[in-house]
Order: C-alpha cells, then sequence, then structure tokens
C-alpha cells in the first residue's frame, strides 16, 4: 500500500512540474523575447526593410530612426505595441510621420508582433 502512496507522489509531482514548465518557450510579456530579436534583426521582413534598417541598438545612433537601446525602460509593453502597430500616433521627437512605416499592422501576424514587444522590452 505504502508503494503505490509513493508511485503516486511521484506521479503528482512530475505532473505538477511539467504542468509548470508546460509551454515553456522562454516567453515574457506574452511573447517570445528571442524569436523577436531574429526577427528585429532581419534585414527585410516581406516587402519591407527590416527594423534593424533603420534602428540602430547602440545608444545615440540615428539610421533612419532612433536608436532602440534602452527603448524597453522608456515605454511599456502597450506604448510599444502602438508605436509599432500605429507610429504616427505618438512620434518621437524630432522625427516626422509616416518615416516609420505604418505597415506593421499588415505585414506581421499578432505573434511576431509579441515576440517584438517582449524583445524591446529586453532593451533596458
Ligand atoms: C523606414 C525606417 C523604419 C523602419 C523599417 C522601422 N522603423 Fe521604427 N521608427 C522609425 C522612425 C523614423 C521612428 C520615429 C518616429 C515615430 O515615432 O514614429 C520610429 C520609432 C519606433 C519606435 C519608438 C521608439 C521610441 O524611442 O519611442 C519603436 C519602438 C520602433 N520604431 C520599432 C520598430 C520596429 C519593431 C520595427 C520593425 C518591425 C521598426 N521600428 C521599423 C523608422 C523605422
Amino acid at each position: 500500500m505504502k508503494k503505490y502512496l509513493f508511485i503516486t507522489a511521484v506521479l503528482l509531482t512530475s505532473a505538477i512540474f511539467l504542468a509548470a514548465c508546460g509551454g515553456g518557450d522562454g516567453s515574457s510579456a506574452g511573447g517570445d523575447a528571442a524569436a523577436g530579436e531574429e526577427l528585429f534583426a532581419q534585414t527585410v521582413i516581406g516587402a519591407q526593410a527590416g527594423c534593424i534598417t533603420c534602428h540602430s541598438l547602440d545608444e545615440g545612433v540615428v539610421i533612419v530612426g532612433p536608436s532602440v537601446a534602452g527603448v524597453g525602460g522608456r515605454l511599456s509593453a502597450d506604448e510599444l505595441r502602438q508605436s509599432i502597430l500605429d507610429p504616427n500616433v505618438v512620434l518621437v521627437d524630432g522625427f516626422p510621420a509616416d518615416t516609420m512605416p505604418p505597415v506593421w499592422a499588415d505585414e506581421l501576424s499578432d505573434e511576431q508582433v509579441d515576440q517584438l514587444v517582449a524583445y524591446l522590452l529586453t532593451l533596458k
């Protein structure tokens, strides 16, 4: 009888362990930051110039857009999402509207936007 109790306990423990780790794709804030990093680094996304073509990761370096260094410390997840999907609503000082192409709502899947937001949040 004791033996069965022990086996049950072991099974229960591993079930809890598996549940806790389940879907563990390194995600944070609903998206996979590692996938977001890869996506951000693509020079081309679909028919568009990729994020890295315009955004440097080095502090203070302007290509076409502002550097994204530290952007995760300045903007919340919602603000990041808006600056990707609706870039003209809030403009970074000194950059005119439509310089960041307002195409990403069409070009990116919801999952890809989540991944980019999760990645940008790591840039603190
Ligand atoms: C053609 C150039 C260009 C491309 C490509 C581009 N951006 Fe931008 N981006 C800009 C410009 C210019 C701004 C500043 C004006 C504004 O706020 O819309 C900006 C602003 C931003 C901001 C706000 C930064 C801040 O400090 O508030 C974020 C976040 C951002 N872009 C992310 C992205 C991501 C993610 C991609 C790829 C999916 C991307 N951008 C692609 C030009 C670009």
